[in-house]
């Protein structure tokens, strides 16, 4: 009996020995943990994308204090934060994890569990004002969501009246995740679409588009289509889009058309960053046909007219320093400056002034920012010229850039303005 007690004893100690070795000092020993280094995307002073090796940066400021938060609330009983390079991970959430990442992850969040998604590439998938409303009350725009609400983030719950300093914090870090990786999201092909072409319509799929668009879209966008979901009086930024009035903003047709199908499909897959219209890539090919299709019954328009023919998109030739030149010409040429401002921040003399058809104040895009509403390639910037943006006073400006050559020109321009600093 003595002797069993003292294995057992023995055999204790021996696995406490273990568990300290192979989980603190074999970890700490390692040169890995030395690594503060990641390969980033970032774009160049040429507005092209390309992967560079830099430092990952220490927490600070907002980001640090919504990481203490983070922590407080248990977030990570839920959610992990870690990529793996298996199952398609990559596709879903964007890079494999690297160990760089993590230099200054005192604590790890790594979680054991996944009862919600990975969030370690969660910044910048969706916009603040999505953020606000999931954390106050989730349900309203993920109806089958089993995550709490936190509404003592909010200062006032009911009214949402703004996320409290906490709830900044916790938006700054979620916001934050994933951002040592550089500009990557720009490069993610599960986010990048030219568009297809055209999906039919039947009676079952226009069944299983209704049932898509109630789950997902209404929410936000409306029983009715006219932008009225019970969310959208928590936006700030940009209100729901109305759907009832056929007037859509990114298309491959001419200004004043209705879109194609497919630029439906394209705007429904990749999202509008930096609003609170979510990326749907995630989910099946076939929800995102039918809720397209069920979309255009909300318009009398689909059914009045059918799109004008779209506008061929050549591939984008690489940027050179004289294609840079160029465009910065053509950008004073046509006072782009007047909305987007002289500095590209999107305060130009008349950007306060400017409305929308729906009737909210429009802010011209901040070029410097790197977000892109229509998309982070050349071809989305150059489609943006062609088409204007129906509904805002962006105008179309096909037929004033006459050759390829000076689109082009001015796209790189515009995506130069965004170029991270080394
Ligand atoms: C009980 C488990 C649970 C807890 C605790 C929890 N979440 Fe979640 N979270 C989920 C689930 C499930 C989803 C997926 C459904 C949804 O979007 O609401 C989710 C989704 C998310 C998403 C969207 C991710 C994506 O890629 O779509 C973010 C961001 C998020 N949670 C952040 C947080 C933060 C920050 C906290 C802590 C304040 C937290 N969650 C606490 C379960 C949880
Ligand atoms: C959390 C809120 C939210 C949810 C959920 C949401 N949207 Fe949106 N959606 C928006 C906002 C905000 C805009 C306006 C973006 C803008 O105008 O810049 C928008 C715009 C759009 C547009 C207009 C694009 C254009 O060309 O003008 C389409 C199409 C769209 N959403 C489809 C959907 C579909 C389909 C779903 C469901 C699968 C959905 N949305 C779910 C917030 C949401
Ligand atoms: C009359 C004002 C006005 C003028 C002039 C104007 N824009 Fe805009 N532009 C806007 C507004 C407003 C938006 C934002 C629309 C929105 O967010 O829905 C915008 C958006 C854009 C976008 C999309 C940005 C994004 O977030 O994806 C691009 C690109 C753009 N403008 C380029 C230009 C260029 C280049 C010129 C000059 C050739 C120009 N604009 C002239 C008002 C203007």
């Amino acid at each position: 009996m003595k002797k069993a007690k003292f294995v057992a004893l023995l055999a204790g100690f021996t696995f406490i020995f273990l568990a300290i070795m192979v989980q603190a000092i074999i970890p700490s020993l390692l040169k890995e943990t030395e690594i503060k280094y990641v390969t980033k995307t970032i774009r160049t002073p040429l507005g092209e994308l390309t992967e560079v090796k830099g430092d990952s940066r220490p927490y600070a400021g907002l980001v640090e204090q919504g990481r203490r938060i983070y922590i407080r609330e248990g977030c990570w009983y839920c959610h992990s934060m870690y990529v793996r390079p298996v199952t398609g991970e990559e596709r879903r959430w964007g890079p494999v994890s690297q160990v760089g990442e993590y230099a200054y992850d005192t604590p790890h969040l790594f979680g054991t569990r996944r009862i919600g998604p990975d969030l370690s590439r969660a910044g910048g998938k969706y916009g603040d004002d999505w953020h606000r409303v999931h954390f106050a009350d989730g349900r309203l725009i993920v109806p089958e969501s089993i995550m709490p609400k936190f509404p003592w983030l909010f200062e006032n719950h009911q009214g949402l009246q703004g996320p409290s300093a906490e709830g900044q914090a916790l938006i700054a870090f979620v916001q934050n995740l994933g951002m040592n990786r550089g500009k990557w999201r720009d490069d993610f092909s599960s986010q990048n679409l030219s568009g297809g072409s055209a999906a039919l319509a039947t009676a079952a799929s226009l069944r299983h588009g209704r049932e898509v668009y109630e789950l997902r879209c209404l929410g936000c966008h409306g029983e009715k289509g006219d932008g009225q979901g019970p969310a959208a009086k928590f936006f700030v930024k940009v209100q729901p889009r109305n759907f009832t009035s056929g007037s859509f903003k990114f298309r491959t047709t001419p200004s004043g058309s209705l879109p194609l199908d497919g630029d439906l499909y394209r705007t429904i897959t990749v999202g509008v960053r930096g609003t609170a219209m979510p990326p749907w890539y995630e989910l099946p090919e076939g929800d995102r046909w039918d809720v397209a299709q069920y979309l255009k019954n909300f318009a009398a328009d689909f059914k009045e007219s059918v799109p004008e023919p779209p506008f061929h998109i050549p591939p984008a030739p690489r940027a050179t320093p004289e294609l840079l030149a160029r465009g910065k010409e053509l950008h004073k040429t046509f006072q782009c400056a007047t909305c987007h401002g002289e500095d590209h921040r999107g305060n130009g003399e008349s950007a306060a002034s400017l409305t929308d058809d729906w009737g909210n104040h429009v802010q011209p895009a901040d070029f410097t920012s790197g977000v892109f509403k229509v998309g982070p390639r050349p071809e989305d910037i150059y489609r943006t010229f062609m088409t204007g943006l129906n509904g805002t006073p962006m105008p179309s400006y096909d037929s004033i850039l006459p050759t390829d050559e000076d689109r082009w020109a001015l796209a790189y321009f515009i995506l130069s303005l965004s170029a991270d600093r080394p």
